[in-house]
């Protein structure tokens, strides 16, 4: 597939994937690269525009990251982002040294609205700033587009190379016109008609997908997740009943939602597809009788869908292809592609079979942002629900209970959470919040139900607004709604004599409970 491409090379700055979403947000395919992509794959890949990202370093130092001169000299416009548009001084003869003030923070921005970068932008407005080192003269031939009260160069440029420097992050939301600016860049400077949209890329992907598999067979594993279900529904699109997709009930999922994947992917559902239900609860709870370690259940969770997937793809015999629902960020982040550390680890079920037989990997969406996938989605006819479907981790119920798992605390985080859903959805919430769920504490307390002394389990309610899952803070959810909440789940879940929630921010706090 033929596209527009703008490179985004990064120096290890923590916005790095923000800066790709906003290129995407102007229908325009960016892919991130460590910076220390050679020259000759650079002018391989033929991109329109490149943008160097922040980073931690100081340019000058021996042994920072860097890049060459010979970047700037491909006729490729580039713009240059806090230590990228340092780097770009300091590569081409400007000067930049240690400010006496760090600048953090929210700055009062001047621009000079002449330039193409500025068009349509406010001449004064608010912009992020994150520095300790400053560019104190440029280099020759720039002139200085943009000061904030402590930052005599916000914003420099050599018009007739394409060449843009900006020193704070126009990626943030805190910069009040940022969007605009790197729309300017991207469209005006790069010359990109953004034309990368969902539908050319379901139309593309689904030739693509014919063409790799030809009368091949194609294996699945789907978890009811966004990404595995866009992925099947697109394989299915496109090669029918060579896909097989087996979907592991692990009983850790939330209530009823074993049969509300089945409802779709399954025989009565409209996809054209082999699907193989396999019901493990009990399986899964004989193995984690007794295991109380959060990092040990984790793992039984993960080794037991690797066993019971190959289980099933042995009986199916051999198949030419996998697919996963890998998507950009997971590239990125498991060091493939940019240069940021390796974060989590925990996130994906236990990787990947070792004893399936199949020949090669399809990876679909591996080019796409999670809010693409979504669109891709929809774009499919996949039902809202699913599409919008928040986050569940992998090992499911099994990190929402605190301790041992059996199946009576499943039954009663389960319909505790269903309230709590449906409360939530009731209130108009639903699609304003990041995550929420209900977790069953190991706690159990006194109460008094009736006239009656009871000794049940406490559950917490967790309700986090988050961009990006590594940072959150509690939602603030109206107090009547909470209540409403307690109240049916103490009313309506046997087992529950007390509902508490948590406001902890993440820091210090994580998401989940284990
Ligand atoms: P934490 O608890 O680390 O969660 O703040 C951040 C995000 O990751 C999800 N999460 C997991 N996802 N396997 C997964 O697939 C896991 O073991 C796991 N642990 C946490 C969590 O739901 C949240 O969205």
């Amino acid at each position: 597939m033929k596209r527009e491409l703008v490179l985004v090379i990064d120096f290890g700055g923590q916005y790095n994937q923000l800066v790709a979403r906003r290129v995407r947000e102007c229908q325009v395919y960016c892919e991130i690269y460590s910076y220390k992509v050679a020259l000759e794959k650079i002018k391989e890949l033929q991109p329109k525009g490149i943008i160097l990202t922040g980073g931690p370093n100081s340019c000058y130092e021996e042994g920072a990251p860097t890049c060459s001169r010979e970047l700037f000299e491909q006729g490729i416009p580039v713009l240059g982002l806090c230590y990228g548009a340092q780097l770009m001084q300091h590569v081409l003869g400007g000067k930049v040294e240690r400010a006496d003030v760090r600048e953090y923070g929210k700055s009062h921005l001047t621009v000079d609205q002449s330039s193409v970068l500025f068009s349509n932008v406010e001449k004064e407005s608010t912009c992020w700033m994150s520095h300790f080192d400053y560019i104190s003269q440029v280099a020759p031939g720039f002139r200085v587009t943009a000061t904030t009260d402590d930052c005599p160069t916000a914003a420099c440029e050599k018009v007739d190379q394409n060449l843009y420097a900006i020193q704070f992050h126009p990626e943030v939301l805190h910069t009040q016109e940022g969007r605009k600016m790197l729309s300017n860049f991207v469209l005006n400077v790069c010359g990109c008609k953004g034309d990368w949209k969902m539908d050319s890329f379901v139309e593309e992907s689904i030739k693509e997908i014919r063409a790799k598999v030809g009368k091949g067979k194609v294996l699945c594993a789907l978890s009811g997740g966004v990404d595995s279900s866009v992925a099947a529904v697109l394989l299915s699109k496109a090669i029918g009943n060579q896909l097989t997709c087996v979907f592991v009930d692990h009983g850790l999922m939330r209530k009823n939602e074993g049969d509300e994947v089945e409802a779709v992917f399954g025989p009565e559902g409209p996809y054209e597809l082999n699907f193989i239900r396999i019901n493990a609860a009990q399986r899964y709870y004989d193995k984690l009788k007794g295991v109380t370690e959060p990092e040990q259940k984790r793992k039984i969770i993960g080794e037991e869908f690797i066993r019971i997937f190959e289980e099933e793809a042995k009986k199916i015999g051999k198949v030419e292809f996998l697919v996963q629902g890998t998507i950009y960020p997971d590239v990125v982040e498991s060091g493939l592609g940019g240069e940021s550390a390796v974060i989590k680890s925990h996130h994906n079920v236990g990787g990947l079979p070792d004893h399936v037989d199949f020949e090669e990997i399809i990876e679909p969406l591996r080019d796409l942002f999670k809010d693409e996938v979504r669109k891709v989605g929809l774009e499919l006819g996949i039902p809202d629900y699913l599409v919008y479907r928040q986050p569940f981790p992998g090992p499911g119920l099994g990190i929402r209970i605190i301790g041992e798992v059996t199946a009576e605390k499943v039954r009663i985080v389960q319909d505790a959470d269903a309230i709590y859903r449906e409360e939530i959805a009731n209130a108009g919430l639903d699609r304003s919040i990041g995550q929420y769920f209900a977790a069953l504490t190991n706690m159990r307390s006194v109460g008094v139900m009736g006239d009656e002394r009871t000794y049940d389990y406490a559950i917490a309610l967790r309700a986090v607004n988050t961009i990006d899952f590594m940072t959150a803070e509690a939602a603030e959810i109206p107090y009547e709604v909470l209540n409403k909440v307690m109240s049916r789940i103490i009313n309506e879940v046997r087992g529950v004599n007390r509902v508490m929630y948590d406001i902890t921010s993440k820091p210090p706090g994580t998401i989940e409970f284990e």
